[in-house]
């Protein structure tokens, strides 16, 4: 047991027994995967930083996991281990990796055409079931959130006239400039880490407030002159935040007042329900966005808009004078996204999953506290719907910057490193757990296990008494 400390402090897991332990779990990673360390040569021979996406470095591994084969809520990599993956694709896999009845309207239509620039049957269909599930009158396919992001806000700037737009402090909406900025001194700066972006926010503006701070909110929209707030319904990209009772009430109210449209980002949220937290939770945005998982992991995204707003987007769209609009991109709404969404919408989007998701992750968030517990760790667990996040802080964040302050990047890198070398596969990002369909409850226990086997290594004061690795299996 660990003498009483600040759990909450990085300190109380001491930086010599989390340097030996990833030096010990790195180690039994390289010895465990030789097939995934040959393919890591050649990718570092060929693709830069030796992987064809650099963020696949992410993970905390000397080398890329290479995967052989997904399906369910199981991976298996290219050296024959299987791991329950609570990761998910980050969020592009909720249903379940190659869903089965995705798997087989992809393979359907592969043979009667990818990409036609015009619509079929599959388009009505969607776009009734659309409207039908999430309550928006207009909808729109992009082939990514971060370019339905990016596409919602030029038609919320050309429909409103106005150039500003709103984000909240920690939010994440793709690789959509305008939104890449974090409160720094009271203002909108650059986030750090980005590369090559010129200016602030795209072009200056875009405002940003704390998350939960309602004061701010309105005095950033009372010029009239914002075009849009764009938001997750939680923050789910710094940790997790959850909107204070009444926050949406006031956000709804607020952009309303001053004629600013509420645009919510429902990628990740769409953990909440078959309409999203926008349904679960009875709010009325001026429009959604959803990627990721809306087409069961093909890359596809959805845009949907209210009546208002479509006819403020056609006023905006027929007075321009003839040219590209600079809105969409050539292999959108393809008939491959529309055989993929219409399965997803229709087999897997289902209120029985659902129900089965969030049971589940249920049982994850409380078997998660009960370790906590165990380890006098005052550490808060939050779920939304089939997702869950564990923060090192005893009371929920309600800031972006709260949430961040939480983190514990040794640790986490420790813990991610620590499961995957047990078959546990989890985000390289924060903290987050996601449960699909076809995922297990032994998955969940393993899990659970694993976590707390990790812990008790962790707070070894002595690194000298850790145990060796365990063989390579
Ligand atoms: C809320 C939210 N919106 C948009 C995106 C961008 O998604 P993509 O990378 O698929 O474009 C993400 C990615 O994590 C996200 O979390």
């Amino acid at each position: 047991m660990p003498p009483a400390a600040d759990q909450t402090s990085p300190g109380f897991f001491p930086a010599a027994t989390l340097a030996a332990l990833a030096a010990r779990e790195t180690a039994r990673y390289q010895a465990s995967n030789p097939k995934s360390a040959e393919l890591a040569a050649t990718l570092g021979e060929h693709w830069f930083a030796g992987a064809p996406l650099h963020w696949m470095r992410d993970w905390p591994l000397p080398f890329p996991l290479s995967v052989r084969e997904a399906s369910g809520a199981r991976l298996t990599d290219v050296d024959g281990h299987a791991y329950s993956d609570f990761c998910l694709g980050d969020t592009a896999a909720m249903f379940g990796h190659s869903p089965a009845p995705v798997a087989a309207a992809i393979a359907a239509q592969a043979s009667r055409g990818l990409a036609t620039m015009l619509p079929g049957a599959d388009a009505a269909w969607v776009g009734v079931e659309l409207t039908r599930r999430f309550g928006l009158a207009r909808w729109q396919v992009a082939t990514t959130a971060s370019d339905a992001n990016r596409f919602l806000l030029r038609w919320a700037r050309a429909a409103t006239g106005r150039q500003k737009i709103l984000v909240f402090d920690g939010c994440y909406h793709g690789a959509v400039d305008d939104t890449l900025v974090r409160l720094i001194d009271g203002r909108a700066q650059p986030a750090p880490g980005l590369l090559g972006q010129s200016g602030q926010g795209g072009d200056g503006t875009t405002l940003v407030v704390d998350f939960n701070d309602p004061e701010a909110l309105a005095h950033a929209l009372k010029a009239n002159d914002v075009a849009a707030v764009l938001c997750e319904p939680a923050l789910t990209n710094i940790g997790m935040v959850l909107p204070d009772p009444g926050f949406h009430a006031t956000l709804r109210a607020v952009t309303r007042e001053h004629g600013t449209l509420l645009l919510l980002d429902e990628t990740h949220t769409l953990s909440c329900g078959p309409g999203g937290y926008t349904r679960a939770h009875g709010l009325d945005p001026d429009a959604i966005v959803i990627g990721k998982a809306i087409a069961g992991g093909l890359p596809c995204a959805v845009y949907g808009v209210s009546a208002a707003l479509a006819h403020d987007m056609q006023t905006a769209w027929t007075s321009a004078p003839d040219g590209r609009t600079g809105i969409g991109t050539t292999l959108s709404a393809n008939p491959l996204q529309f055989a993929a969404l219409r399965a997803n919408l229709e087999h897997m989007m289902s209120d029985d999953h659902y129900a089965r998701m969030e049971a589940m992750a249920g049982e994850l968030a409380a078997g998660l506290r009960g370790v906590f517990a165990r380890h006098d760790l005052d550490w808060c667990v939050t779920q939304l719907g089939a997702r869950c996040e564990f923060q090192a802080c005893a009371l929920p964040p309600r800031t972006g910057r709260a949430a961040e302050a939480a983190a514990n990047p040794a640790l986490e890198r420790l813990l991610h490193l620590y499961l995957l070398n047990r078959g546990l596969v989890i985000t390289p990002f924060h903290n987050m757990l996601l449960v699909s369909p076809a995922t297990s409850m032994d998955a969940v226990w393993a899990l659970l296990d694993a976590v707390d086997a990790c812990l008790t290594e962790a707070a070894t004061r002595d690194p000298g008494t850790l145990a060796q690795p365990p063989p390579a299996p």
